[in-house]
């Protein structure tokens, strides 16, 4: 394959950052706590979902169609998998994404199918190509589509949430835009094309109502199902319905980064790099992970999260191959290598503390919930950073799954 000139100048042309990051280190490290957690959740067939600061044991979940974090601890061992190419890794991998399965066979419960299946499943099939985990991800891509409506030209995120009337009459959220991509997947391995014009059509319109002007988003649109209209933005895990929460804005990077790998299409390219900037731009100065909110009037006494900085480390490192702009690639290299080296200090890895790999995320400050915490899918998007950063080192493509 002929890789792009961004990659080859970026392979080539290491940055002085790179020194700071010693990436064989971080992921032995990773390998260390992932051990540490197995020893620490085996056999009681649940998934590890938070630590929180004042404990040193994680917090299991059930398998449970409305618990929308199962599918991070199976891909974060099928990361960890890829790194060490050990038997024992692949087996643990396998098995947990296997306790997956009840799910597999359900109805639409909402739009979190995606992270459920293709964190888990997706790496499953990619490191494997074992024939039943791609029917799994086809099936689920199906399901997820379900959920789809055309006048509005979105998926409904929460069912449940305009059943009780508190996001109705539709409604859909940022995070969502991060379930396209099994949708992108599934149309391009074997399933039905029309999920490539769902998942198109889902990031144009988000990308016409969900943003404010300078590219911040709203975490939750309202839409009227009947006519298509936008309603309004609101906010469910933010501060406030115009601040900028700091994970929503991550899965904006995230979404419209692969949005644009999977169309080439240069709008998608262009909003990526909008979405990226204001992000960038509202960072404290010469640090690389947010706090919670952008917008929080507490700061600089509010909690961080770890988990938007390792979002967008990894979306950059992609977005950063992907670009046609010589300049914009290297500034989202960089910058994608110092939020890792801020991630990889004592100041946010769990190390001896915790078997997690990552202190510090925030996970719904205004339930109170997960504050400060080590969270699951810190872990799962910090990994899969550190493995896209040694792919880039060693000069090969992570554009792509
Ligand atoms: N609702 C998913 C998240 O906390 O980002």
């Amino acid at each position: 394959m002929v890789l792009p000139l961004a990659i080859l100048l970026l392979s080539s042309c290491k940055e002085k950052k790179d020194n700071l990051l010693d990436v064989d280190k971080e992921l032995s490290y990773c390998e260390t706590q992932i051990h540490k957690s197995i020893a620490d959740i085996s056999g009681k067939n649940m998934m590890p979902r938070n630590i929180m600061d004042s404990l040193n044991h994680w917090k299991l979940v059930p398998i449970e169609i409305s618990e929308w974090t199962v599918g991070f601890w199976p891909g974060t061992l099928w990361y960890n998998y890829e790194n060490t190419k050990n038997t024992d890794d692949l087996e643990t991998a396998t098995h947990y994404t296997d306790l997956l399965k009840p799910l597999t066979t359900l109805s639409a419960y909402d739009h979190d199918l995606g992270f459920q299946i293709f964190c888990s499943y997706g790496n499953g099939y990619r490191l494997t190509g074992r024939e039943d985990y791609k029917q799994i991800i086809l099936n689920a891509a199906d399901t997820l589509a379900t959920l789809f409506n055309p006048k509005v030209g979105t998926i409904l995120s929460w069912p449940r949430e305009v059943d009780n009337g508190r996001f109705a009459p539709f409604n859909t959220i940022m995070d969502n835009m991060i379930n396209l991509e099994m949708l992108y997947w599934a149309a391009k391995n074997g399933g039905n094309k029309k999920l490539y014009d769902i998942a198109t059509k889902h990031a144009e319109t988000t990308m016409n109502h969900h943003f404010r002007e300078d590219g911040g988003c709203y975490h939750v649109a309202l839409y009227n199902p009947e006519t298509g209209d936008f309603i309004k933005g609101v906010t469910h895990q933010g501060y406030a319905d115009r601040s900028l929460w700091a994970r929503g804005q991550a899965w904006a990077i995230y979404g419209y980064t692969f949005v644009y790998r999977e169309t080439q299409d240069k709008r998608f390219l262009r909003f990526a790099e909008k979405v990226t900037d204001l992000y960038l731009s509202r960072l404290p100065k010469g640090e690389y992970i947010p706090f919670w909110d952008f917008d929080d009037p507490a700061i600089p006494n509010a909690p961080r999260d770890a988990s938007a900085a390792a979002v967008v480390a990894s979306a950059l490192l992609e977005l950063s191959q992907l670009e046609d702009n010589t300049d914009k690639a290297k500034e989202y290299k960089e910058a994608a290598t110092n939020m890792l080296i801020e991630l990889s200090s004592d100041k946010y890895q769990s190390r001896e503390t915790k078997p997690s790999l990552l202190l510090h995320s925030t996970g719904h400050w205004p339930n109170g919930s997960e504050i400060d915490a080590s969270i699951n899918y810190a872990d799962y998007y910090y990994i899969e950073a550190l493995t896209r950063y040694k792919k880039m080192l060693n000069g090969k493509s992570v554009i792509g799954y």
